[in-house]
């Protein structure tokens, strides 16, 4: 699968509570169950996709965190219940800070996640419920932007 095929999607939508986390999930699972190779992206400093996914994230020594800030290689998680985790956690928030002074800060996710481009068949992101930097990110990242809302 190449870059074009790729379907970036990112579940956004500024109100708590609207199921993105839990859509994030199913959906990545369903997919996966169809065969399709499937990265699910937790870039909530809430962190719920991550333990969802079976993690506990203040165990974890890299997150996304680290490929936004220092460039690090996306942290995969793999085979997790079919598919493949970039876990975050509460430490990503101070990110927001950091990278207030970096160029370009806007693409930083899309630079790291077309690094593994050829991997997937789809990247589905768990967003905040913020328009903050995290928000920002995964948007201008992504090819699918869908809006939960229960
Ligand atoms: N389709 C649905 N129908 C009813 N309840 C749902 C549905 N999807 C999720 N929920 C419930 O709604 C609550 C919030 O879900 P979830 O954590 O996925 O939302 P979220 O948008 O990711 O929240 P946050 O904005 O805090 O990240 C959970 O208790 C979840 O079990
Ligand atoms: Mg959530």
């Amino acid at each position: 699968m190449n870059a074009v095929s790729l379907k970036i999607i990112s579940f956004f939508n500024q109100a708590g509570g609207t199921g993105k986390t839990t859509l994030t999930q199913n959906l990545g699972y369903q997919l996966a169950q169809r065969r399709h190779r499937v990265l699910l992206v937790d870039i909530d400093p809430q962190a719920s996709l991550t333990a969802f996914m079976g993690l506990e994230p203040f165990d974890l020594k890299k997150t996304i965190a680290d490929s936004l800030l220092k460039d690090a290689p996306l942290p995969l998680h793999q085979n997790l219940h079919d598919v493949d985790l970039v876990p975050s956690n509460i430490l990503l928030s101070a990110v927001e800070v950091q990278l207030h002074s970096v160029i370009a800060r806007e693409w930083r996710l899309k630079q790291t996640l077309l690094t593994v481009q050829d991997s997937y068949d789809f990247v589905l992101i768990d967003c905040p419920p913020t328009l903050g930097i995290f928000s920002i990110l995964s948007l201008v990242a992504s090819t699918h932007e869908p809006i939960p809302l229960i």
